[in-house]
């Protein structure tokens, strides 16, 4: 069965809307990975999985071991891994050599790096030098602390060209596919009717040429519910529900029963030789 392809995605899969969740573990990959066109291994995982405030404090190394899980228990889904915070700021040499190292310890099928003009040159060399990339434009969860917060873009009209220009300096660099987070519909559609890239959008309208969303958040499985969520199903509840009966099996000694427990080999007795 063969994966997806970053060609499959960027020729817009012949304008089949695009699907793409987080997975950052083997069982949710595994269940993904059946119907779902891009698994993100998205930073997210630092604030879903670990608990951080926000995504910076995540590493590279994290990033690895998370996707590598993704790959081993997945055949289908393309998986992307987003550079974490600080991996390829310094320098266009500093994001290949980490762009290079995440592809080889993990056969990620390209990376996704936050940023718009500012990153074109580092997107460009990367893709040059054979590394596919998904651009992430908006708002941009690795710019909390410089932006003051978790803000939706484009609600005035001269905020757009900023956006605009972002998007078209990354398709330009050789991204293949762009994140919108957290703008305003008529923003994301102008952006999705310019490019010839896909657009995916998370808190950006159903203009965009594909969704994203963190599995999490629409299980149920975090607090967070900014507007963009829709929680398709909540499934704290009977997992509570499940630990409950556990603890109440377990303290009146109906867990485990017989049918969980081992016993020994029948024994065979010997005759005696006489
Ligand atoms: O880190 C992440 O999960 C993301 C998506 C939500 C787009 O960047």
């Amino acid at each position: 069965m063969a994966r997806k392809t970053i060609y499959d995605i960027q020729t817009k899969m012949g304008n089949e809307k695009i699907t793409c969740l987080t997975a950052y573990t083997a069982p949710i990959a595994r269940l993904l990975d059946e119907h779902i066109d891009i698994l993100l291994v998205g930073d997210s995982l630092g604030m879903v999985l670990y608990d951080y405030e926000n995504t910076l404090p995540v590493t590279l190394d994290q990033m690895i071991e998370h996707t590598k899980a993704v790959i081993k228990s997945t055949v289908k889904s393309c998986v992307i891994m987003d550079l974490p915070f600080g991996t390829y700021e310094e320098s266009k040499e500093q994001a290949f050599s980490n762009a290079l190292r995440s592809i080889k310890e993990t056969n990620c099928a390209g990376v996704k790096l936050e940023g718009g003009i500012l990153i074109k040159e580092t997107v460009k060399y990367i893709t040059e030098r054979g590394i596919p990339v998904m651009g992430h434009i908006g708002l941009q969860p690795q710019s909390v602390i410089l932006d003051g917060g978790y803000k939706i873009k484009g609600r005035d009209k001269f905020e757009w060209k900023k956006y605009i220009d972002d998007a078209i300096s990354l398709e330009n660099a050789g991204a293949f596919s762009i994140v919108l987070e957290g703008m305003v519909e008529p923003l994301a559609e102008e952006i999705t009717k310019i490019l010839n890239i896909p657009t995916i959008g998370i808190g950006a309208s159903v203009k965009c040429d594909g969704q994203v969303l963190v599995t999490e958040d629409m299980l149920g499985l975090t607090n967070i519910s900014p507007k963009f969520v829709k929680e398709y199903i909540n499934i704290r509840a009977p997992i509570e529900n499940a630990i409950k009966d556990y603890v109440s099996e377990v303290k009146s000694e109906k867990f485990p029963s017989e049918k969980h427990t081992y016993q020994m080999k029948p024994m065979i007795v010997k005759e005696e030789k006489k």
